[in-house]
């Protein structure tokens, strides 16, 4: 599929608005609804519209949530996945608390070869106040399990908070002298009304100024073809990868090469722009096939060439909290 001058060949599908967790740049900090049952996309739905995308171009599927595995269902759900022909890469991206050692044999037998995980701190008590819980060591478990068995790679999502985690960033880093783990800075996008602030967002650039005033030059690695957005760079003699996703200091939707399908059902072609489109009413309506493929490619004509945000918290930027999209 093509939008502009991109290929559009990635999936990212969040199968839940629903998480275990509360992490304070994700989750509303008002009282917010979940979505209710009949109105989230069923497994055998979700598994129709892969298999049109497939049809179309897509080759790459990236399971989110909310927190996928608090989903009923999910391990016949993601077999069937794995099942489908054309997909030559699924991965997902979890919190890590509910993935025992058993849960993760399972993930590697159906083929599932890649994990993200979101670790924003190595300190039980922060993590908790980030997080609202407290899982840090089951989360850790999660992680070291995944790469005793052979996940590669393993990606860690951290956002860095001022005045939270920020204390942690060469801890955080150090990791990839350890570990062959790649862990991607994500700076914090103000998604509505989460409960952090303006004077709280970290941009990658401080970060990186920080990690190489303590281990040197970062040098750049090449990016592999489908990489996302992520910019790459390896610490001097390190077994992993420090990256960087800079949504807010500098735009990469020129490079974007992926199409969402929200819990919702609905097809959401940019994470910062609240358009969306209606597909779980026309098939649960009886649209054939072909009916369905040409409402995904005209979502794609929607795909902007650019987001709004800037490098501040602009009011009225996107609404829609992080759960229901699948970040
Ligand atoms: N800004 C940046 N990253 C976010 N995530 C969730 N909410 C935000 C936000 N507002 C990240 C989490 C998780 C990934 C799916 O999205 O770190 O790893
Ligand atoms: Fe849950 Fe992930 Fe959001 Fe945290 S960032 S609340 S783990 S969906």
């Amino acid at each position: 599929m093509i939008a502009g001058n991109r290929t559009i060949n990635y999936l990212r599908i969040s199968v839940t608005d629903r998480c275990n967790f509360r992490c304070r740049y994700c989750v509303p900090s008002t009282p917010f609804t979940v979505i209710e049952h009949e109105k989230i996309a069923r497994y055998e739905e979700i598994l129709r519209i892969v298999r049109l995308a497939c049809s179309l171009g897509i080759t790459k599927v990236r399971i989110t949530g909310g927190e996928p595995f608090v989903r009923k269902g999910i391990f016949p759900f993601l077999k069937e996945l794995c099942a489908v022909e054309q997909l030559k890469d699924i991965s997902i991206t979890t919190n890590g608390s509910l993935l025992t050692r058993e849960k993760i044999e399972a993930l590697i037998s159906m083929g599932i070869k890649r994990l993200n995980f979101s670790l924003d701190t190595l300190d039980p008590a922060k993590f908790e106040q980030i997080t609202g819980r407290n899982r840090l060591q089951q989360v850790w478990d999660a992680v070291l399990t995944s790469h005793e068995l052979g996940i590669s790679p393993i990606k860690l999502n951290t956002v860095i908070l001022r005045g939270i985690n920020d204390d942690e960033i060469e801890a955080i880093t150090a990791l990839t002298l350890k570990y062959p783990f790649h862990i991607r800075f994500i700076e914090y996008m103000p998604m509505g009304d989460s409960a952090v602030e303006k004077q709280q967002q970290v941009l990658s650039e401080e970060i990186k100024e920080r990690i190489e005033s303590r281990f040197g030059t970062l040098n750049p690695v090449k990016k592999d073809t489908n990489d996302g957005p992520a910019k790459k760079f390896r610490i001097e003699g390190a077994r992993g990868i420090v990256g960087f996703i800079t949504p807010i200091s500098s735009h990469f939707c020129a490079e974007c090469n992926r199409l969402r399908l929200t819990s919702r059902g609905t097809l959401r072609p940019c994470l910062l722009n609240n358009y969306e489109k209606d597909i779980i009413n026309p098939l649960r309506n009886g649209a054939s096939d072909d009916e369905l493929k040409d409402i995904i490619l005209s979502a794609l004509t929607r795909k902007p060439s650019f987001h709004g945000l800037s490098g501040s918290l602009v009011k009225g930027a996107p609404i829609s909290h992080m759960t229901s999209i699948g970040g």
